[in-house]
């Protein structure tokens, strides 16, 4: 888990401070009106509560399979009318949107690589249960691009798979590949800050 600092219930960490406006900049453009949207692996909520905050139209539920984060979105949740109260989501468990109400945006940021690949195809697979027809998923984090992948993310992903050999940086590639075959085509790709991407899928039209 990234490092994180703390003030009563609510978590705060130093990458998502530098990450959430840009990721804003990107996502509330990206929301149609009344947008209900759910985000996996939310963390602390920052990345919900910037949104939020500019986009106070939306329906944004967070959710972690970790009850400390869940505790801060919720302290969060309280505060900001858009926020919902969070869920306990854990991807990687088959049936995990089972009873889940449609949404038009499945957000997931800096999770893929900080967890098994089973937590990208189980993202994936519930997705193509949940997600509105003309639904978006916003994925963003490092990614891999062979030769042209930066050297600061082989580093993480060397650092990640010393701690979890599970655990890696995951090739664009095959991220997109994942994707595909569940019905969906990367419609845009997006420079970040820091060697980040976000990644901007849809079902063909
Ligand atoms: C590096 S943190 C990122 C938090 C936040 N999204 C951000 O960008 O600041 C990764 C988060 O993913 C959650 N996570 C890990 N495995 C997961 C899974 N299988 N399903 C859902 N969330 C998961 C962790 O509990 C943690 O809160």
């Amino acid at each position: 888990m990234e490092s994180r600092e703390s003030a009563e219930e609510k978590l705060f960490s130093p990458s998502a401070a530098r990450n959430s406006q840009p990721i804003a900049d990107i996502l509330c453009p990206l929301l149609k009106s009344g947008a209900r949207v759910l985000e996996i692996g939310s963390g602390t909520g920052e990345h919900g509560e910037a949104v939020c905050l500019r986009r106070p139209d939306v329906h944004w539920t967070p959710s972690d399979p970790d009850s400390a984060s869940r505790k801060s979105q919720a302290a969060r949740a309280r505060e900001i009318s858009a926020m919902q109260m969070p869920l306990d989501l854990d991807v990687s468990r088959d049936g995990w949107s089972d009873g889940l109400a449609e949404i038009d945006n499945l957000v997931c940021c800096n999770v893929i690589h900080i967890s098994p690949w089973a937590t990208a195809q189980g993202l994936v697979r519930g997705a193509t249960h949940i997600l509105h027809p003309k639904g978006r998923i916003f994925l963003y984090g490092p990614f891999l691009e062979g030769a042209a992948s930066a050297p600061s993310n082989l580093d993480f992903d060397a650092s990640l798979k010393s701690r979890n050999p599970e655990w890696g940086v995951r090739p664009l590639d095959e991220v997109v590949e994942l994707f595909a075959g569940h019905g969906f085509e990367l419609e845009q790709r997006i420079d970040m800050p820091a060697n980040n991407l976000s990644l901007i899928f849809k079902r063909p039209e």
